[in-house]
């Protein structure tokens, strides 16, 4: 009875296969008619399966690894795009430079590396030979780590040198190179630069600038 029973089960799912192997499943309808259209739809159904014909069309032309190269491509450009933008709009809403806050260092930091590493190295330590005496100008340029002059600026000051150049505030006798960078950096973006900044200097640094603005009065 049991023997029997599976004798039939495996006959059936056999014919199934059988079926498949064939691409003739039966329809409702079970003409053979219907059979040749429904392996005509599927094909269409391939070609139609993306909605921008164009690229629709070319991720066809490359073929099943290319396909997938290319969707890739597409999704990883999409999450780096939606990173970047939330990223700025986080960063975009402060006004100060707050070394605790990581969305506003993240964003400084990007910005820091496109704008400032250049000159002020990837670690922040300047270039060789800052520390000389250039009386007339012309000094390279100082590190933002902590181990130069930068204590005995405040916060504005750091944002006004970063925003309108060091030009600004030296004596017309001293040419000074730090560019000013007002029409490439909105306001947010400089403070978060400056939040990247301070959020490598260490708590002996921090009060150092705090003692000398204070004592400015700034
Ligand atoms: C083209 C090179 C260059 C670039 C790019 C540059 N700087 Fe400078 N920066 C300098 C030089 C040179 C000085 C020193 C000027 C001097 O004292 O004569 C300086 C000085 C400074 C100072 C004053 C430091 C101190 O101790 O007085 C700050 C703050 C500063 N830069 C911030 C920035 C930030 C933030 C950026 C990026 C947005 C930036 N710099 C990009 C060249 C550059």
């Amino acid at each position: 009875m049991l023997h029997s029973r599976t004798k039939h089960r495996g006959r059936r799912l056999r014919g199934n296969f059988d079926r498949l192997g064939d691409s003739i499943t039966p329809t409702r309808f079970g003409s053979r008619n219907s059979f040749v259209e429904r392996g005509d739809e599927g094909k269409v159904e391939g070609h139609n399966s993306l909605q921008i014909p164009v690229i629709g069309r070319a991720l066809n032309r490359l073929g099943p690894k290319g396909r997938f190269l290319g969707i890739a491509l597409i999704i990883a450009v999409g999450i780096t795009l939606f990173w970047v933008y939330t990223e700025r709009k986080i960063g975009a809403d402060y006004l100060v430079a707050d070394r605790h806050n990581p969305a506003q260092i993240s964003l400084g930091r990007t910005l820091y590396r496109a704008n400032c590493a250049f000159c002020h190295g990837d670690k922040l330590e300047g270039k060789p030979g800052w520390e000389e005496a250039y009386p007339r100008g012309g000094r390279p340029a100082l590190p933002l780590n902590g181990d130069g002059t930068i204590v005995r600026l405040s916060d504005h000051d750091l944002f006004n040198v970063t925003k309108y150049g060091g030009q600004s505030f030296s004596p017309a006798s001293y040419k000074n190179d730090m560019p000013g960078f007002e029409m490439q950096l909105s306001d947010a973006d400089m403070w978060a630069i400056l939040a990247y900044v301070k959020s490598t200097w260490t708590e002996d640094v921090i009060e150092e600038q705090r003692a000398a603005t204070e004592e400015r009065n700034d």
